[in-house]
Parts: C-alpha cells; structure tokens; sequence
C-alpha cells in the first residue's frame, strides 16, 4: 500500500472531485498528466455509472487518482417541511414549465454497491464526504491497498475520522465552493455560514489529530497553496479554480458565471439540495435560500427537475452555481497548464517565504 500521497504525484495540488458533471475521467486525466493529483466525483452516479468512469480513466492515464464517495444520509422521517417548501416553489414550475421532483428518491447514493467495486477492484485513494466510514469499511480498504481521506469541517470530525481508521483528512474551510462536507447538517443551524475560515480550522486540525491533512476552500493560487501548506497541510485540493477548465464537465453556463461581473458574491445555501453549499448568488438562491428546509437529499430530488430546465433554457439564474469565494480568480485554460502555472506559483512563493523545504509528503512526518 503506499504510504504516501508524494507517491502518487509530483505536485501538492490536488483536483477536487466535483460531483454534478464538473469532475469526470477528462480532467482527472489532464491533472494526474501535469502532475496532480486528480479525482472522479461517484456523487449521484449509479454504481455502474462509477465504474465506467474509472475504466475510462485508466484506458487515459497509467498515474494514481481517487474516487469521492457520498455517505448515507438518514431517512427523511417527517416530510412535512419539505412539502411546504414543494408549495413555495410552485412559481418555478410554472416559470420553467416543469414538474418538482420526487422526494422520496434514493438517500444512500449507492454507497455499498460503490463500496463492493471499489474493494474488488481498488483505486489507489477513495475519499469521502458528508459522514465518515465506519472502521470496518475504513479497514477493508486499507486490505487492499487503498488510501483513504475523510472531508472534514471541524477539529471534532477530523477526531472521529482519526479514530475510524481514515489515513488522512481533507480539511474543508468555510469559503469552498459546493456542498460543505459536514458529517451531520444541524437543522437548527442557519445553514449559511457559521462554519471556519480554512486557516482558522487548519490550526485547529493540527492540533487534534496525528494524520496528514489535505487542505481545500477558496485557494485559487500558488501562493494561497503555499500558505496551507506553511500552516501544516500536505496538499491542497482546489475545485472552483478547475471548473473553469475545458476539461470540466460543468454546464458552460456555470463556467461563464464564475467571473461574470454580475454575480458579485457567493453565499452557503440549502435553496437547491437541503444541505449547505456554496453558490454564486442568483436569483433562485436569493429566494428560495431564507426558508429552504434541512433535508438532504429530498430537496436535491425535488429541485433537480427545475434545475434541469434552467440549465436547458439557458438561464444561469435558476442554477446551482457552486463556487468557492475564489471564483472572480478562476483562469480559462488547460488543466494540465493550470496546474503547471499553480505549481511554479507555488514555487515562486515558497522562494519568496524562505521555504524551500524537501516534498509535500501526505505521508510524511504529519
Ligand atoms: C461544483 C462543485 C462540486 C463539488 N462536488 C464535490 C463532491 O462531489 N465531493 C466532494 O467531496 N466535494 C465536492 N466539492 C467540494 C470540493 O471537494 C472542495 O472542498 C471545494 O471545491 C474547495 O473549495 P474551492 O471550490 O473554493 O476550491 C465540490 C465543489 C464544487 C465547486
């Protein structure tokens, strides 16, 4: 089993798995290529769906990539918020002339079907988000070699991945773009942001666990790279600056809007899944975010139809734009080129702090 993610590639950079379409086998390729370390979303695909992919992948490049896996959510046991919320959403069904979705679809995402192929036929890494693995599942993977990282967004998560067995930690601040990886969505909780700042929850997962971190939210350049990595992190995983890569899967509409002056901010929203993720503010986000209910994945299902003819009408406005606080620095250009200029970024940075310093072992001293 390797030991060390300075195994697997050259750089420090890891391409976020982007769930959604953004991140699939092309721009994994292009990053493990440059010299990242990139990642394919298993998010709302089947199984099947997944595994495709990773063949896919495999016949592209020969280097080391992940797979992200969504954890169970629990059953929805009273259905009561969502269905007002089925109400107040009657003005988008009649806009985009499209029915709401149904609530009651799947809420484990295929997770052990997921979980049997990739130990029958293992990846080099899985990573996880929403929940952490059980020991046993964190166990069977370490049998057969894989590495694995569990997303966490506070010091009391990175503990409890610790203590299941999980090789490292991807630390996810406040200002990362879509879906915050929060283990349980407090339903008391806002949902729009009391979460961490990335270097205020770096300091703090450091000084909680033993196990390397992967540090992720709003780092667009090499020198934010630099930072996180100054601050104790072994890597660090970018999503919204990769989005707006060729490569990337993501509607063109959501490519555009990422530096599109007219969407000045981003904001932590249930609006359009039922869990906090951050999006570019729109107008569906700015309505429907004040009262969205705590129900993921019903709500994901409810809206996805809507989303569907917003995305086919052209209008960014009914879209789930995430993006990190980074978004206005995202660059239009090659993944692999995008992780070269990171990379040399980063260097230049490191000179200029004085850092210098041997690899960005995941593996390493922690
Ligand atoms: C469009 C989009 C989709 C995402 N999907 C996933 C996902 O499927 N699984 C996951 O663990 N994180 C997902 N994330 C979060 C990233 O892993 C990462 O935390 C985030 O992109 C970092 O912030 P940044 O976007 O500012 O770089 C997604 C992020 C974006 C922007």
């Amino acid at each position: 089993m390797p030991t060390a993610l300075t195994d697997f590639c050259r750089h420090p950079i890891v391409q976020a798995p982007m769930a959604g379409g953004g991140s699939g086998p092309e721009l994994a390729a292009a990053v493990c290529e440059a010299g990242g370390f990139g990642f394919l979303a298993a998010g709302y695909k089947t199984a099947d769906g997944m595994y495709q992919e990773i063949k896919r992948l495999r016949g592209t490049t020969g280097r080391p990539f992940g797979v992200n896996l969504f954890m169970p959510q629990p059953e929805l046991t009273d259905t009561s918020a969502v269905e007002v919320y089925r109400e107040q959403l009657a003005g988008e069904t009649a806009w985009y002339e499209t029915e709401l979705g149904d609530i009651n679809g799947p809420t484990d995402d295929g997770y052990e079907a997921k979980l049997a192929i990739l130990r029958d036929d293992p990846v080099p890494l899985v990573s996880f988000t929403f929940g952490c693995p059980s020991r046993a599942a964190l166990d069977a993977f370490a049998k057969v070699g894989t590495y694995t990282v569990v997303t966490v967004t506070t010091a009391a998560e990175a503990q409890a991945a610790q203590w299941a067995g999980a090789d490292a930690v991807c630390v996810q601040g406040v200002e990362a773009g879509g879906h915050q990886g929060t283990h349980r969505d407090d339903p008391h909780a806002d949902g729009t942001g009391s979460g961490l700042g990335l270097l205020a929850l770096l300091a703090q997962v450091r000084e909680t666990v033993q196990i390397p971190v992967i540090a992720a939210g709003g780092l667009m350049r090499g020198a934010q790279i630099a930072a996180v990595l100054a601050a104790g992190a072994s890597m660090a995983q970018l999503g919204t600056a990769f989005l707006a890569t060729p490569e990337s899967g993501a509607d063109p509409l959501h490519k555009q809007a990422l530096t599109n002056p007219l969407f000045t901010h981003t904001e932590l929203t249930r609006a359009f899944s039922g869990r906090p993720a951050r999006g570019l503010v729109n107008r569906f986000l700015r309505e429907h975010g004040p009262y969205a209910p705590a129900a993921y994945p019903a709500v994901h299902h409810l809206t996805s139809p809507v989303r569907k003819a917003a995305a086919k009408a052209g209008d960014a406005q009914g879209l789930n734009l995430w993006a990190g606080q980074g978004h206005r620095l995202a660059r239009e250009m090659p993944a692999g080129q995008l992780v070269e200029v990171l990379a040399a970024e980063l260097h230049a940075a490191r000179a200029a702090f004085g850092q210098g310093g041997p690899g960005h072992g995941i593996g390493g001293a922690a």
